[in-house]
């Protein structure tokens, strides 16, 4: 895709419902809400969720949260404890994200979870926010507006700067009243604080009548059984593969030819969508041995190479 032309759209309805159809096309809109500004994509959409890497120029897949408008649309995508339901009844909406066991067929992209079975929800706390959530109608994926590795931005100037030509729209809302990030709460097994964040911790206490474990959100996604055995698919990988070796499957992409393609015009952004799905597939088609050919380490091109390593990582 080539390099969008950044508009800045004012955060009144017109400016709202055109924010709403870029996202329906596919597009990528930073969007205020009380903590930070989000880089948002239709969740449901691979290309657009594989945009957000690129346009962060982060590194790996990590797990993004969705933001929807109300519970009823929360609902939709995530199964809630009784314990995410007292905490959400008290706290959204608001800056609380809760990580959740994920929906079967609620239609989500992989690459939103990456390849995780539980996703992180919440309703923002800001009107333009959530009349262009409600306007879209289904879930939009955001991690905050910044590239990767500099700081959060909380105003539409900051998004500018960091992502003009990178992205469709900024929808310009002011300066967000929180200015740093939501509180993550996972609940497996029991109620714990990922990230502190917007609301604070004694608070989610109180509300809860105990204390929350305190673990580090990567902690969740690197512990074993999460992520590495989510993202591999069963049989054996080989990277680097030019072509199949007897018996193998192989995923080609661009010149190197496969029975499946991660993009067949070598198109980065295309394979990243594909990627997920594609690990997926080789457990439905009963693949015994998978080989894979080179993915050039460029833009989102890293994270892929990323998760491949990971998942051709000798396992127990
Ligand atoms: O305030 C916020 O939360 C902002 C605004 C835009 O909503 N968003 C934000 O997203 O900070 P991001 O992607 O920068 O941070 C989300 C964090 C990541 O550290 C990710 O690892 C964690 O949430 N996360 C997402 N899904 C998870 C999951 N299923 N399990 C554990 N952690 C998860
Ligand atoms: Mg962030």
């Amino acid at each position: 895709m080539s390099e969008p032309n950044t508009i800045t759209l004012d955060a009144n309805p017109a400016g709202i419902e055109r924010a709403a159809d870029i996202l329906g096309d596919g597009g990528l809109v930073a969007f205020a809400t009380e903590t930070v500004y989000g880089l948002g994509a239709d969740a449901h959409n691979d290309m657009a969720v594989a945009r957000i890497f690129t346009a962060k120029g982060r590194p790996q897949f990590n797990p993004l949260i969705i933001h929807v408008s109300d519970v009823e649309m929360a609902e939709r995508y995530v199964e809630f404890t009784p314990e995410a339901r007292a905490l959400a009844s008290v706290f959204w909406p608001g800056p609380m994200t809760l990580v959740l066991p994920l929906r079967a067929g609620c239609g989500l992209s992989p690459l939103v979870t990456a390849g995780l079975t539980t996703v992180g929800i919440r309703i923002p706390a800001h009107n333009e926010a959530r009349a262009l959530l409600s306007r879209f109608g289904r879930a939009v994926a955001a991690p905050s507006a910044n590239p990767s590795g500099r700081i959060s931005p909380t105003t539409a100037a900051h998004v500018f700067d960091g992502l003009a030509g990178k992205v469709e729209a900024i929808l310009d809302c002011g300066a967000c009243d929180v200015g740093l990030e939501s509180t993550i709460i996972g609940f497996d097994p029991a109620p714990s604080l990922l990230r502190a964040g917007g609301v604070p911790r004694e608070a989610i206490e109180a509300a809860l009548g105990t204390q929350l474990a305190i673990r580090a959100s990567h902690d969740v996604i690197n512990a074993p059984g999460q992520l590495l055995s989510h993202y591999a698919p069963d049989a054996p990988i080989r990277l680097n593969a030019e072509t199949a070796h007897d018996g193998e499957v192989m995923i080609g992409f661009g010149d190197v030819e496969g029975d499946y393609m991660l993009s067949t015009s070598g198109d980065l952004v295309e394979a990243a969508a594909n990627l997920f799905q594609m690990l997926h597939k080789m457990d439905t088609i009963g693949a015994s041995r998978i080989a894979i050919a080179p993915i050039p380490m460029d833009g989102i091109g890293a994270a892929i190479n990323d998760r491949l390593t990971r998942a051709a990582a000798p396992r127990d």
